[in-house]
């Protein structure tokens, strides 16, 4: 068992702290940098967008701030804990309890409905029973959805199965909920209704909220905003660099 996680967090105003952050990708003996030294402070409860051009390093900093993938250099450190020193077994753990993911494909599990889908990281974590269920029905009402708890993914809609993603990431009250292009799949209403769900839910449990996006409206919506290009932070408004 890994101390870190059994310790207090330390107190800390920022939620997010990225320090010297590079990430290189070798494919064929070709060289990638993908993240060119990134400092960046994220405040506890920020919303913040990420926006850049197609291979910017947007999802690459949305995993490694994720823990679903490692800095080649630099640290990480969320909530006080710098993730980068956690042993693989400890930082699944740390994912499970601390984070949420949002992405554009919902990935869902096809074979398990919509409620067990949303305790499925409480059942990860070892928490089933009547108040697990409670709480994912709480949750699936929140995002519309108290019709659908017995549905499967593929009885959902693409905006509803998006729904229950959200519900899920939500499920373990985590500290941060990282999101990459929610909206990507979904027609413009459907868009729209997710978006405000996400920034509702977000500000309601107070979750420290990071989002890729390429919808400018979406970005302008954000109360902070990070702008990428060719691996670095080009700017960034409500967040220090
Ligand atoms: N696993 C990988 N192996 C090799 N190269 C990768 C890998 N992941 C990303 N890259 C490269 O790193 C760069 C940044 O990719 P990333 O996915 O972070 O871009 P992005 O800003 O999210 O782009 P998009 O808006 O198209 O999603 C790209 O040039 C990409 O080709
Ligand atoms: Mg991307």
């Amino acid at each position: 068992m890994n101390n870190n996680l059994q310790a207090p967090l330390i107190s800390s105003a920022s939620a997010i702290v990225l320090r010297g952050v590079t990430k290189s990708f070798v494919v064929e003996s070709q060289r990638v940098e993908a993240l060119r030294g990134v400092n960046l402070n994220i405040e506890r409860g920020t919303c913040v967008s990420i926006t850049g051009r197609s291979g910017a390093g947007k999802s690459t900093l949305l995993h490694i701030i994720g823990t679903l993938d490692r800095p080649s250099e630099g640290s990480v450190t969320i909530g006080g804990i710098d993730v980068s020193r956690l042993s693989d077994q400890a930082t699944s753990k740390f994912r499970n309890r601390k984070l949420g993911f949002v992405f554009q494909s919902s990935n869902l599990l096809p074979e398990f409905s919509a409620i067990e889908n949303v305790m499925m990281p409480g059942m990860i974590a070892g928490a089933i029973g009547l108040q697990a269920r409670q709480r994912a029905t709480r949750l699936l009402a929140s995002v519309g959805l108290e019709a659908r708890i017995a549905h499967r993914p593929a009885e959902l809609s693409g905006g509803e199965q998006q729904r229950v993603a959200i519900a899920r990431a939500l499920f373990m009250a985590p500290e941060v909920l990282l999101v990459d292009e929610p909206t990507g799949n979904l027609d413009k209403s459907t868009s729209l209704a997710i978006q405000d769900l996400l920034l509702e839910l977000a500000v309601a449990h107070k979750t420290t909220m990071v989002l890729v996006t390429h919808d400018q409206l979406l970005a302008s919506r954000m109360p902070s905003r990070i702008i990428m290009e060719d691996g670095r932070v080009l700017s960034g408004t409500g967040v220090s660099l």
